[in-house]
């Protein structure tokens, strides 16, 4: 039987290089050889205010987005988490689970609910184990992310753990998977930070679906350092690092390789070739992009999707809800 992966991407904001590269690279990747379950996460971007309307449209340009990027659903299952009532069911059941002291100690909670005027809902410090819901329900083995997600995945991990032993076997125990290259996509202003939808600086973040002249001026203005020499240093020179992870990535050369390619030339020379291959890139996922989002094809996938998520994770649930002594006790067929 083929092993089980899972992974989700929240709703918010137009996907960036650092998801494509993180995350959606490796779904295409693994999809062939996996079990494959994707989720639009909703639910999860509800935790910070939202515009409703604005939500519909990014479920919807995410769901096309999936697709673009290569997302088969002949081979895998596309769905949106509210419209799978299983998620927020085994969220609250992982939630009595948890402790207030674990949640407090996400950085991801620590990060967002320490900025200056940002409302913090009940729902930011009870994410995680509706996150854990999400990849608990499917029996997944793996879980592909990029490594901002380590810490989600290692509560996870540990929440499984604590209610097999206290209600009897009930998850299998998900692994995180990393992709080789650019776990961590940078931001080009700030290359010490990663790359981030919700940076408020828009020349920090490659979005998937800029216009070419805007990818070729955000790279021309991204920061590197004043040696002038093209090579791979993270710690001493973590902008020129990024863009050659970046382009390695994309185009599945080694990082050696890339190097070799600008051995003697300038930044400006190694900015427009970094800039050439995304935009070559990204320019097939564009045009898939623009002929799915108004499709009614894309409704069918995802009700499809729903669907078959659905079976699964409603089975899930009826579990966790015997193993907690919920509901009326059944008796068992023997
Ligand atoms: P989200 O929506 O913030 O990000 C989606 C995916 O993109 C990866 N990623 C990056 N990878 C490399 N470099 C970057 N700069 C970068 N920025 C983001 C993320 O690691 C992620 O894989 N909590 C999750 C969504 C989620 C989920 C799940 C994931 C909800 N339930 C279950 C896996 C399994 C999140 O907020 O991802």
């Amino acid at each position: 039987m083929k092993k089980k992966i899972f992974s989700g991407v929240q709703p918010t904001g137009v996907i960036t290089l650092g998801n494509y590269i993180g995350a959606f690279r490796q779904f295409v990747a693994l999809q062939d050889d996996f079990d494959s379950i994707f989720c639009i996460v909703d639910q999860h971007a509800i935790t910070m205010p939202q515009d409703s309307k604005e939500l519909h449209a990014n479920i919807r340009k995410l769901a096309a987005t999936y697709l673009a990027a290569g997302i088969d659903p002949n081979k895998s299952t596309l769905f949106i988490q509210s419209e799978v009532p299983a998620h927020a069911q085994a969220g609250w059941m992982l939630q009595c689970v948890a402790t207030i002291g674990e949640l407090e100690r996400m950085t991801q909670f620590k990060d967002k609910s320490s900025k200056e005027g940002v409302s913090v809902s009940a729902g930011l410090l009870t994410y995680p184990p509706l996150m854990a819901g999400d990849i608990l329900l499917y029996n997944t083995n793996i879980v592909p992310v990029g490594d901002d997600q380590k810490q989600h995945i290692e509560l996870t991990r540990d929440l499984a753990e604590r209610f097999n032993k206290r209600y009897g076997k009930t998850f299998v125990m998900p692994e995180i998977q990393l992709p080789k290259n650019g776990a961590r996509i940078k931001s080009l202003q700030d290359p010490t930070k990663k790359m981030s939808k919700s940076d408020d600086n828009t020349k920090a973040t490659i979005r998937i679906l800029d216009e070419p002249k805007q990818i070729e001026k955000k790279i021309k203005s991204a920061v590197t350092d004043s040696e002038g020499i093209v090579r791979f240093d993270v710690e001493n020179k973590p902008g020129v690092s990024n863009l050659l992870i970046i382009e390695s990535s994309l185009t599945n050369k080694s990082i050696d390789e890339v190097v070799a390619k600008y051995d003697g030339k300038g930044y400006g020379d190694f900015k427009a070739g970094v800039a050439a291959a995304v935009i070559e890139h990204l320019a097939p996922i564009q045009a898939r992009y623009n002929e799915l989002i108004d499709s009614p094809e894309l409704d069918e996938i995802l009700d499809a999707g729903r669907d078959k998520a659905n079976a699964i994770a409603s089975a899930t649930v009826t579990r966790m809800e015997v193993a907690m002594g919920l509901g009326r006790q059944v008796k068992r067929k023997k």
